[in-house]
């Protein structure tokens, strides 16, 4: 069994290249990455001389090299993470989302459409349903809440989305899709929530929250979220979707305190800025098709998981300082350099 893992440079993709080559030693993993910013090649080095392991960097837009690639490798399943990954970059410059998230998700079906595969499955996300009221807890994303995205990061997902259920429906290609909530854990690129505040909590930084931080983001950490997609790979019904969340729901100010708590700093580092435009204010997964269907639950709590994480980041420094001392410094400036 050949497997194509795109975006296996990144912070989910990777985590899943080491769950599937430890849980399916007889597995052939292609990780197929352009490395862009998000990508990181010594992400991999562990796995990187594994003999059922090969890395191959490539656009997933390029259709020439997509396709040369199918025709010499003849893969038997594909799961596309690669992707534009992050809402504030996407309402700095959208086109490159709509590249590589629609347009990449186009290259790969059309590729699978010609050559055949057993399964191609597409990593999606719970920002495709919207954001849901702080005043209604009653309510959750099922697999039937429509479509009602906020950022351009979130259309383009849905719109890859509709692409890939338009190829089950009209040409038959066997698919699945998983539509997960915010992961956590090693190797999540300091641009984010979680690690951002982590790292700057080290260095003594400001932790810059967004308007009021009672945004609510469901968190699942990302090992709960790869063993997700491995159980839908198996035992997943053809052209469904599956929502992947494990009810922790936390509002980003109580989460940032948290870290500050674990790391023994002082709350006076928060610092209130200037709010995400179009601010998605809840995500709340409703888990119940996938833990009926499958058997799907999350395995690790949130303290635990968080622990973990501040406990990789104290332990991994070389990998993020890496990455924080190059190109990331201009990107920190023009995003928080004057946000009031
Ligand atoms: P990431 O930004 O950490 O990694 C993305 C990877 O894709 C990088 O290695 C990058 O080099 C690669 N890539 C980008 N453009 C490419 C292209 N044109 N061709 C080939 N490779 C390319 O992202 P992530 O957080 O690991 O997310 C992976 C997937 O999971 C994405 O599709 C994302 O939408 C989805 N998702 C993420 C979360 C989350 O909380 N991070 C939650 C739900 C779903
Ligand atoms: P993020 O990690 O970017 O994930 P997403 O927007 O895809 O949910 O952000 C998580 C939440 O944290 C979101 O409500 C925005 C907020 N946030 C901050 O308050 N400050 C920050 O510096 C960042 C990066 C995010």
């Amino acid at each position: 069994m050949t497997i194509f893992v795109t975006g296996g440079a990144g912070f989910i993709g990777s985590n899943f290249i080491f769950h599937m080559l430890k849980t399916h030693p007889d597995y052939r993993i292609v990780c197929i990455d352009k490395l862009t910013y998000a990508g990181n090649l010594s992400t991999l080095s562990s796995v990187m001389d594994a003999p059922n392991f090969r890395f191959v960097k490539l656009d997933i837009c390029d259709r020439a090299g997509i396709f040369a690639l199918f025709e010499e490798e003849k893969p038997d399943v594909v799961v596309n993470f690669a992707a534009e990954s992050h809402v504030d970059r996407s309402i700095e410059n959208p086109s490159v989302f709509l590249e590589t998230n629609i347009l990449g998700t186009s290259v790969l079906l059309d590729a699978c459409r010609t050559y055949g595969i057993s399964r191609y499955h597409q990593v999606s996300t719970d920002e495709v349903y919207g954001d849901l009221p702080l005043n209604r807890p009653d309510l959750f994303f099922t697999e039937e809440t429509p479509l009602h995205t906020s950022s351009p990061y979130s259309a383009s997902k849905a719109s890859a989305d509709l692409l890939v259920l338009a190829y089950h429906r009209t040409y038959g290609l066997p698919v699945t899709i998983s539509r997960c909530s915010n992961n956590y854990g090693p190797y999540h690129f300091p641009e984010k929530l979680i690690p951002l505040m982590i790292i700057n909590t080290l260095a003594n930084k400001p932790l810059p929250v967004y308007g009021t931080g009672e945004n609510v983001r469901d968190w699942l950490y990302v090992e709960d979220h790869c063993r997700a997609i491995d159980l839908i790979l198996h035992n997943g019904r053809i052209g469904e979707i599956y929502n992947v969340g494990g009810h922790n729901e936390m509002r980003n100010i109580d989460i940032v305190k948290l870290i500050l708590k674990e790391l023994g700093k002082s709350e006076s580092l928060i610092t209130f800025v200037a709010d995400r435009k179009g601010h998605d204010m809840r995500y709340a997964i409703d888990p119940t098709k996938i833990h009926t269907e499958l058997g799907w639950l999350p395995e690790t709590k949130f303290q635990d998981g968080l622990k973990k994480t501040i406990e990789w980041y104290l332990t991994n420094r070389d990998w993020w300082e890496e990455i924080v001392s190059g190109e990331y410094q201009n990107y920190y400036q023009k995003m928080y350099g004057d946000r009031k």
